[in-house]
């Protein structure tokens, strides 16, 4: 099965979103821009793509997200600038955006929901499996996640998603999916699927975080899909027909993730993540993490 898969290549990243729940800094500057630590966000995540073997990455964006394009593109003013300086790291840094793949725009027009933004890339994804990486969850390199995903693709053909297991009452938050174990410990079967249920029709625990490797029927299914939870057209809706006939494109398989995520989705989340991986970090981490204790032990 696996001579018969193409390489996966294409990471689709969804950036199309209004940001509101960060207003006002979102309200001139793309939410994906908001700094982790010292990085934009979406960084991470590109990053993630890239490190997984994805090089040609699309960005399904909106009006307002300019800076996205210019984030990973050269910056020669600046880069010659620093050069001049004779400063190799912070030019590196900036470099660094702009080395790390090849990168496609499509505008979404009308937010129709996370559906509508992947089939958008349609056009641009042609006929092969693709990996769509939401930019709210972050995935801690060390923890490789994509890697995995892509080679069970591959084993099994179809869709993989990732999944992870949340208390009951945060269930109404994601995509809840219904499985059946395999051989594989971290290897689950899908058979049905749930967006954003409530902790009493979840069918699972198992929520849906933002990675899938999907099989490109997936798009004749989305141009089908009616609206729905929300008023969106759902990507779990149209996997939730994938997985209930495999004839369409393949099974739908989910990845169960026990690694460090971060999530960036809404405040409190955001800056509870801002303070994680600033404690991890070599650089900033010893002398933040001193400063948290005793703010942690004294102030509060
Ligand atoms: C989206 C998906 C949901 C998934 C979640 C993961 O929801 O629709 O199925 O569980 O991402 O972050 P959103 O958080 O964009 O509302």
């Amino acid at each position: 099965m696996t001579q018969a898969h193409p390489r996966i290549s294409k990471a689709v990243i969804p950036a199309a979103g209004l940001g509101t729940r960060f207003l006002p800094a979102t309200k001139a500057t793309p939410k994906e821009m908001l700094p982790v630590v010292d990085k934009p966000a979406i960084q991470y995540v590109v990053e993630e793509a890239a490190s997984a073997g994805l090089d040609d990455v699309l960005m399904i964006t909106g009006r307002n997200k300019r800076p996205l394009e210019d984030h990973f593109d050269r910056n020669y003013e600046l880069e010659s600038a620093l050069q001049k300086k004779g400063d190799a790291d912070r030019l590196a840094k900036v470099q660094e955006s702009s080395d790390l793949a090849t990168m496609h725009y499509v505008r979404q027009g009308d937010p129709k929901g996370l559906g509508h933004a992947v089939l958008c890339a349609a056009p641009h994804v042609g006929h092969e499996p693709f990996a769509v990486l939401l930019g709210d969850d972050l995935i801690d390199p060390r923890d490789p996640l994509l890697a995995r995903m892509v080679q069970v693709q591959e084993q099994h053909g179809g869709s993989v998603i990732a999944l992870m297991e949340v208390a009951p009452e945060q269930i109404h938050l994601y995509g809840c999916a219904a499985v059946d174990a395999t051989p594989d410990s971290d290897v689950v079967k899908v058979h049905d699927l749930v967006e954003k249920p409530s902790a009493a029709d979840a069918p699972s625990n198992y929520a849906i975080i933002g990675r899938y490797v999907l099989d490109p029927h997936v798009f004749d299914i989305l141009r089908k899909t009616e609206p729905g939870r929300g008023g969106e057209i759902q990507l779990t809706d149209a996997l939730q027909q994938l997985a209930a006939d495999e004839k369409i494109g393949g099974p739908v398989h989910g990845v169960v993730f026990k690694g460090r995520r971060y999530d960036t989705g809404d405040r409190g989340d955001y800056l509870r993540a801002i303070v994680q991986l600033a404690c991890e970090r070599e650089d900033l981490g010893p002398d933040f993490r001193t400063w948290l204790r005793s703010y942690v032990t004294e102030e509060m």
